[in-house]
């Protein structure tokens, strides 16, 4: 039998918390985001469907950047027992300097687009937490503007080498001049991939009012009343004629480029270079032959080839082959701190983040991006405490499995050998 009493009117008062209402709107909202997934819901709903789908989407079918999330879902961490884990340390050093974390922003086109604050609530974020932050050469602040927004800290460009050179160059050296101290070549967009969802949305540079603009526009205003109210959207580095997204991306971009480009880069800019968008150990080795400063395994978020390599899965391999000669980042994916652990785990130097933190522009400008730089941070620290390691060096692939649940059909029983002896024949011929 339950014994029960009438409850007194003081413990009941006891029980009774009330918070305080939360009257910002804004910080309401990125307050009750508890993972990079709820920034994304919170952005969706906030954001003109063109714009939101255009950071949201990759190419084709998706299939790359669907696969590169799964590979880190499927991380199982193997932790320690009975290790002093009261303090750990994030920090990490990475192309030459510090950063308070192992992830820095990666570079993204047309940033203002997804939140009229765009690069600079990113550099902002970036300064008050401590880590790098990467500008696009289809960024649309500037140069300076982004060194402004992060005068002490860690600035890095990317560069497209486009069809006409001196353009990229003027860039580079400008980028030198601001105190950039990190190049990112990248080199996996030699066209535009296919983004499909930008191609129905009918998707444009500046985005334009048609009757179903306009309709989606209605739930919400306060996107459009920071586009209309704000500077025009435009690149901050290049002059261009405007058109759809691939289009302007196969007008600027050079088809024809090499490992040649590689030599003129290096004599223009003094800081490291670092070349992003590398999908195999074969040019791994090369370009650290060639003698690169480091490596960007990236699938470009899946935006360019589909069914590309999965980063993650191709991150032992080329740890093995260069790790020794090199620091590799890695990217495309990651949506949770945890992402970032079972990277530095298996062998990565850094990790950087693209969506994650746009969502967060997108929910919520500047404070969004910060609340996704804590989200991560916060992850990180617990996942490393359990996995019971307390900095980022004693992390190792011990404490991390990758569960494979594609794996490669065996060269005998596809018979590779024997398609490749047919092709050699049909040469002879
Ligand atoms: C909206 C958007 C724009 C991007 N623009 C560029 C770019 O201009 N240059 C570049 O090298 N990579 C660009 N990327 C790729 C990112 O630098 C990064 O490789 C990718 O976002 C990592 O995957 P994640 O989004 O899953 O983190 C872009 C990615 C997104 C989502």
């Amino acid at each position: 039998m339950v014994q029960r009493q009438l409850p007194k009117p003081k413990e009941l008062f006891e029980l009774m918390r009330f918070k305080k209402p939360e009257l910002d709107a804004k910080k309401r909202r990125l307050a009750a985001a508890l993972t990079i997934e709820d920034l994304r819901r919170i952005a969706k709903r906030r954001t003109p469907k063109a714009a939101f789908d255009y950071t949201d989407g990759a190419a084709e079918g998706e299939l790359s950047i669907a696969r590169a999330r799964r590979a880190f879902r499927d991380i199982e961490f193997h932790p320690s027992i009975l290790r002093d884990v009261s303090r750990v340390d994030t920090s990490t050093e990475i192309f030459g300097g510090p950063s308070a974390l192992p992830f820095g922003i990666a570079p993204t086109g047309f940033t203002r687009l997804m939140q009229t604050e765009g690069e600079i609530a990113g550099a902002g974020a970036a300064r008050a937490a401590g880590i790098p932050f990467s500008l696009s050469t289809l960024g649309t602040s500037s140069i300076e503007q982004v060194r402004a927004a992060n005068p002490a800290g860690r600035n890095w460009f990317q560069l497209y080498v486009m069809r006409d050179r001196e353009i990229s160059y003027g860039l580079v050296e400008r980028a030198a001049k601001a105190g950039f101290d990190t190049l990112f070549f990248t080199v996996d967009t030699p066209v535009a991939g296919a983004r499909l969802r930008d191609t129905r949305n009918g998707f444009s540079i500046p985005p334009q009012l048609t009757l179903r603009t306009v309709l989606d526009a209605i739930p919400r205003p306060w996107w459009w009343f920071d586009f209309l109210t704000t500077p025009p959207l435009e690149f901050a580095s290049l002059t261009s004629t405007g058109g759809t997204v691939g289009e302007m991306l196969d007008a600027a971009m050079d088809p024809t480029i090499s490992f040649d480009d590689l030599r003129i880069i290096r004599e223009l800019f003094p800081g490291r270079i670092v070349i992003k968008g590398v999908q195999n150990v074969e040019d791994s080795r090369r370009l650290v032959d060639l003698g690169v400063d480091g490596l960007v395994l990236s699938n470009h978020g899946g935006r360019q080839l589909d069914r590309a390599p999965v980063p993650f899965h191709l991150l032992p391999e080329v740890v093995r082959e260069v790790g020794a000669d090199t620091e590799i980042a890695i990217d495309t994916g990651i949506m949770n701190g945890a992402d970032v652990v079972a990277s530095l785990a298996m062998g990565a130097d850094f990790t950087l983040i693209g969506r994650a933190y746009l969502y967060g522009l997108m929910a919520g400008g500047r404070a969004g991006v910060d609340r996704a730089i804590a989200i991560l941070a916060d992850q990180i620290e617990r996942t490393m405490k359990l996995v019971q390691v307390s900095s980022v060096e004693e992390l190792e692939p011990r404490h991390v499995t990758q569960l494979v649940r594609m794996v490669p059909r065996r060269a005998e029983d596809a018979d590779l050998a024997g398609a490749a002896r047919r092709i050699e024949r049909q040469r002879d011929a």
